[in-house]
């Protein structure tokens, strides 16, 4: 993947509804780049491929899971992923396949981005999805968490080697 010199390298992570597990890597994406100092260098968003919770904050268990474990999400704001972001993005990341299939179906010809599963791009091995905690308890968003966290690490790993940050 060509790269120009100096842009920085633009990660979205899309989810259904941009409301719990995308806004979650989002937050915890960004610090990780923040602590490595490499805010300038590597830029974050997040969207959902449906559109009913444009605007929201994260859902309250969502925020509730990033805040027991010291990230606070609830200044995102949910947004829906649009053809300008294939122009704009290196990679487009879906949380499971049902994300990744409707961002597929969006990819223009030109895209020569990374668009993949979140996961499996980040080289975790024995998960592909974050599944949908939303019509879940607790439990589906504390698997979500520890899913994203995992994701993460790895994902700024691979973009370190990548780009040679
Ligand atoms: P997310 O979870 O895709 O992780 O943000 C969902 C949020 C909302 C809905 C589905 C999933 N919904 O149907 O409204």
């Amino acid at each position: 993947m060509a790269i120009a010199v100096n842009k920085p390298i633009r990660v979205l992570f899309v989810c259904l509804g941009n409301i719990c597990r995308s806004p979650t890597a989002h937050a915890l994406f960004q610090t990780h780049v923040n602590r490595e100092g490499l805010s300038e260098k590597v830029k974050v968003d997040s969207a959902g491929t449906g559109g009913w919770h444009i605007g929201h904050p994260p859902d309250k268990r969502a925020q509730q899971t990033a805040l027991a474990q010291g990230y606070d999400i609830s200044d995102l704001r949910s947004r829906v992923v649009s053809a300008k972001d294939f122009e704009t993005f290196d990679y487009i990341l879906g949380m499971d396949n049902e994300n990744f299939k409707h961002l597929a179906m969006m990819r223009p010809a030109r895209y020569h981005g990374v668009l993949g599963l979140f996961l499996t791009e980040a080289g975790v091995v024995h998960s592909e999805e974050v599944p949908d905690p939303y019509y879940g308890d607790g439990q589906h968003f504390d698997r979500a968490m520890a899913l994203i966290q995992n994701g993460v690490t790895g994902l700024l790993k691979r973009i370190k080697h990548d780009h040679k940050l």
